[in-house]
């Protein structure tokens, strides 16, 4: 393999460039060249595409977003859009691919490699939402950021003696809601996994009130429906005054947490030792804090599962 290319697609992640940076150098230390493809797939179809060098990537670890820019491309998702983009890889020559991002990504990492072209995914998502692996490259430092904000809206909460919602991002996964929840202090987590009823929340906010407690966290996945109808509920069936915040695309930016940039770091390397050994379609993850490689498929038909423990242990701790 003489020339590799690398993409970020989909919904940018903090971590994205350690993972980028990972791969040029691990890339040019093995004298492989590599080719930086602009604005995901899209760059791909267009020929959006420049060679990177050690200098490309300088000071760019500890920023978040992708130097790389994302998109999501539904040209790609065609035919005509897909024959563009092989033939493009043929005029570059191109003759590896690593995708950076999350299982929309990895569908077209698939389907390259099916094509011919050895293709491996690093999976880089906030959301958390890939079943196969126990992290993705974000994920983490999205949980931060939440947790950061439950504190700061905790001391208002407290101030006022409210109700506080505070909505974060997952798409259909709860896993932020989840992480976040446990490490705020919620009192109420509500994630797409679990049977939401009203009823529960409200009762604990007025054991909340009836104890004393002065503040009450609400953490509500954006999964489960809109914010503002809970909270009309709320103020409905316990007369609490409550406030609703949503975080939106603050948990997509930032610096990456030291985690992120670590399994970053080491999946950008792995991805070109898969690459040198011409083995292509396999997406990168983690288990049990080992990095590990499994067939691309495979990994995209891996259901995510819901860890019920946890919140079972959120519920306990936040009587
Ligand atoms: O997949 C990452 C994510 O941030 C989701 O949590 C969210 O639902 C979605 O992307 C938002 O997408 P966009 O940035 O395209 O609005």
């Amino acid at each position: 393999m003489k020339t590799i290319g690398v993409l970020t697609s989909g919904g940018d992640a903090p971590g994205m460039n350690a993972a980028i940076r990972a791969v040029v150098r691990a890339a040019i230390f093995n004298k492989v060249r590599v080719m930086g493809i602009k604005q995901g797939y899209n760059g791909l179809i267009n020929g959006s595409i420049e060679e990177m060098n050690l200098s490309s990537v300088a000071d760019i670890i500890h920023r978040g977003g992708t130097m790389l820019r994302s998109a999501r491309s539904d040209e790609f998702r065609t035919e005509e859009g897909f024959n563009k983009a092989v033939n493009v890889l043929e005029i570059f020559g191109i003759d590896g691919l690593i995708i950076l991002g999350g299982d929309g990504s990895f569908k077209g990492a698939k389907k390259l490699s099916e094509a011919g072209i050895p293709t491996i995914g690093i999976p880089c998502t906030i959301d958390n939402d890939m079943g196969y692996t126990d992290y993705t490259i974000g994920f983490f430092t999205a949980v931060e950021t939440v947790v950061d904000a439950i504190s700061k809206i905790r001391d208002t909460s407290t101030s006022h003696g409210r109700a506080n919602i505070i909505e974060v991002m997952g798409r259909h996964c709860g896993d932020i809601a989840l992480y976040a929840g446990l490490a705020g202090g919620a009192e109420s987590i509500i994630v797409p996994e679990v049977e939401f009823d009203i009823d529960e929340v409200c009762k604990r906010v007025i054991q909340g009130r009836n104890r004393g407690k002065l503040h009450h966290i609400i953490v509500l996945a954006e999964g489960v429906g809109n914010a503002y109808d809970v909270s009309k509920s709320i103020i409905e069936k316990t007369g609490t005054d409550t406030r609703v915040t949503i975080l939106g695309h603050i948990q997509r930016g930032g610096t990456p947490t030291a985690f992120d940039r670590i399994i970053a770091s080491k999946m950008g390397g792995k991805a070109i030792e898969l690459l040198l050994n011409d083995k292509g379609g396999r997406a990168l993850g983690i288990k049990c804090n080992q990095i590990i490689d499994m067939d691309i498929d495979e990994a995209l038909n891996m259901k995510k599962v819901f860890d019920m423990e946890m919140y079972d242990t959120t519920k306990v701790l936040s009587i």
